[in-house]
């Protein structure tokens, strides 16, 4: 039965009215690490929380880091928000949410902490593997189905981090500034796209400061932007620790302070909201919006239910009851496992394959050498919030071993020398908002290497070189890690870690036909060896079958279909964050000290000139653009037309055939590009603003369509606060990448 949403409000205002004030600030402060305060007198239960986004995190004690550590935990692991967007595939994205979702409900949850949708503006950042691209359109595109699929299953998504967190250092002291174009062009379409078209039902602020307010307690960005603007009337939880301020968050449009800590009554929204309330300062309404938009959240999810009574002198009583019938979930089917797979077989990206190097055929493969410690490492359990109790990953050599079967003799070699930790570190959760040292790269990377770990590096890296002498067949699967893709720190540069480049480049010279795999949620510089390998593949955290896809690939058992979602620089110094931007931030003034509470700002100086859009406006060469991606096929583009379009917002409706002119099936993920024809300074040459993925047979043509609304031709116009129609002479390209363009077309804008 469908209630009216007045009814609903009606029954909010009912249950609002039985609370106390100590109550509501139970409600809208965590009661353990993941959880909210309950109200059990009024049935009301705590909202059960868990991280997002590669999986349902393992369970924590309510007030200690040590995780609970039985054997129920254990979840499907699935590919990172990178590799979900290297698909192209919105439907691969959808899948993805479904497992997401199912498996939180599955695991007792209300709210899966996912996904992370920053801008990749920064390829040092250590999360960029939790986000999904350096572009907002394929942002939005992609996150749009994998938030409406996480919530089919009665339990919400929360996209985070709102907004502009592009970097690890000083993650909770850092302040962006940015001019409003560039907030509303680049860093806001994800979560407006999250807010208006999927309808997530939960939103997490951010760590850093937006104009000198932090992002979890901010009023422009939660009050102003999010509830104003985009009439957002679900949650909004803050990050860990993110809240600094009790005025400041109780008037903001927050709803539910979370933090690392275990004080939990001392929390900006327990003890000091209720004697700030008592003294007048702060106004109990303040309170009141944010229960309700809990409330809101609890019938959403189907947590509860609220029943009325009418008493005898008139008032109606209001209480919580469960929802008999809610989606009970279910974790580690195996059609779940299925879906990892696929999302993970279109996330592999073939960069080079000179000479037909790839793929190798398993029938005439008698010995495969694989060399790398990423080859035989679990990437499941690391990264941060992020990590995954997987409850099984196939890693690149299973993956290997298993597809080429019992006739090829697989033999592994570390390779490079992974120094391992000394101890399992469980209280960094805490430590990363207390400790200051925590994002500076240099602490990890001028670490002293020992002269014994000296020694095995070399002995490593000889016998691979040996090895690889004898091997006709050599893999090498390196790239980095999750001591590096990881929380709570940046890296320092864009260079492989452990010395990769000179064993790379040692077994090349010895075996001219090794095969390079480079695992990695950012960027590297490739440079060093990348002329010289014949066949590079490039995969980010894959999920629990990454290793079986990428063997699939390398046997061509699956033809490579996923396209880069970011542009891969070779050096940090030529991205738009090191060439106009002051990375890692400048220190505070005196004066920005007393207004703000942060220690240095970051200047977006780059304005909208992030990733691809920076390096064709300035020229600026990379190792493979936004949007590569070979194939074991060939695409023919042909015949594009160009109509107007019929309809409120159509503009053109636009099309073009494509042609596996190859032997094998493919997928291929064609991209609609717009742009001035004479680009005027402020703009960017082209932007992204379609694209679809077919799937072709050999021989087999399809067309593709897409539709481009007066939005696509926008831009947002500082003067005047709006968003402007470009007019003129305007170019709609079609391409198998961003530079890679098969087709253009002029039209005129009036
Ligand atoms: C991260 C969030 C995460 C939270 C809870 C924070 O450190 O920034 O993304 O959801 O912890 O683990």
């Amino acid at each position: 039965m469908r209630v009216s949403k007045k009814d609903t409000e009606k029954k909010i205002e009912a249950l609002l009215r039985e609370l106390t004030l100590e109550e509501k600030s139970r409600m809208i402060h965590a009661s353990e690490f993941f959880r909210s305060g309950d109200v059990p007198r009024l049935g009301i239960p705590k909202i059960t929380t868990s991280d997002g986004p590669m999986g349902v995190r393992n369970d924590f004690h309510p007030a200690d880091w040590h995780p609970v550590g039985t054997s129920a935990d254990a979840v499907s692991y699935l590919p990172c928000n990178t590799a979900i967007a290297s698909t192209w595939n919105r439907e691969l994205a959808r899948m993805s949410g479904e497992v997401l979702g199912r498996e939180a409900r599955g695991r007792g949850k209300d709210m899966i902490l996912a996904p992370g949708i920053n801008i990749k503006r920064n390829p040092l950042c250590g999360r960029n593997f939790e986000y999904m691209s350096e572009d907002p359109y394929l942002i939005a595109e992609m996150v749009v189905p994998l938030i409406e699929g996480i919530q089919e299953n009665d339990v919400s998504a929360c996209v985070k981090h709102f907004a502009c967190n592009a970097q690890e250092w000083e993650r909770l002291w850092v302040n962006v500034e940015l001019d409003e174009r560039t907030l509303r062009e680049i860093y806001l379409p994800g979560f407006e796209a999250a807010v208006k078209r999927a309808k997530t039902k939960a939103l997490m602020g951010s760590y850093n400061l937006v104009r000198g307010e932090h992002g979890s307690q901010s009023k422009f960005l939660l009050t102003d932007i999010l509830r104003k603007e985009w009439k957002y009337d679900g949650l909004v939880v803050s990050d860990w620790g993110a809240v600094h301020d009790t005025k400041a968050a109780a008037e903001s449009g927050l709803d539910l302070e979370m933090s690392v800590f275990p004080n939990f009554d001392d929390y900006y929204l327990g003890k000091p909201v209720i004697e700030a309330v008592k003294k007048g300062e702060i106004k109990e309404e303040d309170l009141d919006k944010k229960v309700r938009n809990i409330l809101r959240f609890m019938l959403r999810v189907r947590m509860i239910e609220i029943e009325l009574t009418e008493k005898k002198n008139g008032r109606t009583a209001a209480k919580a009851v469960p929802v008999e019938d809610r989606d009970p979930g279910y974790y580690n089917g195996s059609a779940m496992h299925y879906f990892a797979k696929q999302t993970a077989r279109e996330a592999v990206v073939m960069l080079k394959n000179e000479k037909k190097r790839l793929p190798i055929k398993p029938s005439m493969t008698k010995r495969l050498l694989v060399i790398g410690n990423n080859a035989d490492r679990k990437q499941s359990n690391g990264g941060g919030s992020g990590e995954i109790k997987a409850l099984y990953e196939v890693t690149p050599l299973m993956g290997l071993t298993r597809e080429y079967g019992g006739n090829t003799e697989v033999r592994y070699t570390p390779g490079y020398y992974v120094p391992k930790k000394t101890k399992e570190d469980t209280s960094w959760q805490e430590d990363s908002v207390s400790a200051e040292i925590m994002s500076d790269p240099s602490v990890r990377d001028k670490r002293k290497v020992a002269a014994e770990e000296k020694k095995r590096i070399k002995e490593y890296r000889e016998e691979a070189v040996r090895l690889a002498k004898e091997y006709e067949e050599v893999v090498i699967v390196g790239g980095l890690d999750h001591n590096y893709d990881t929380e709570g720190m940046d890296r320092k540069d864009l260079k492989l870690p452990y010395a990769q480049d000179e064993l790379i480049n040692a077994v090349l010279a010895v075996n001219p036909r090794a095969v390079v795999v480079m695992f990695a949620g950012s960027p590297v510089d490739m440079t060093a060896w990348s002329d010289k390998a014949q066949a590079i593949l490039w995969m980010a955290y894959n999920g629990m079958e990454g290793g079986t896809a990428l063997a699939e690939v390398i046997s061509g058992t699956v033809n490579p279909s996923g396209k880069l979602p970011e542009s891969l620089p070779s050096d940090f110094k030529k991205t738009s964050a090191a060439v106009f931007g002051d990375y890692p931030g400048r220190k505070l003034t005196a004066a920005e000290k007393k207004k703000m509470n942060a220690t240095m700002t970051q200047t977006f100086k780059d304005g909208v000139f992030v990733g691809y859009r920076f390096y064709e406006k300035f020229d600026v060469p990379v190792q493979y653009e936004f949007g590569y991606g070979l194939s074991y096929t060939e695409y023919k583009y042909s015949g594009m037309t160009v109509e107007k379009a019929k309809g409120k917002d159509a503009l053109f409706t636009v099309s073009i055939k494509v042609k596996n002119t190859g032997h094998v099936a493919g997928k291929e993920a064609v991209q609609l590009y717009v742009g001035e024809k004479a680009v005027s300074e402020a703009n960017p040459v082209k932007e992204l603003k379609g694209f679809d993925k077919a799937e072709l047979a050999p021989g087999e043509e399809k067309t593709v369509k897409f539709m481009l609304t007066a939005k696509d031709f926008s831009h947002f116009d500082n003067e005047t606060n709006t968003w402007q129609q470009m007019k003129g002479k305007m170019v709609i390209y079609i391409g198998a990448s961003s530079r890679d363009i098969r087709a253009k077309k002029e039209v005129t804008l009036k």
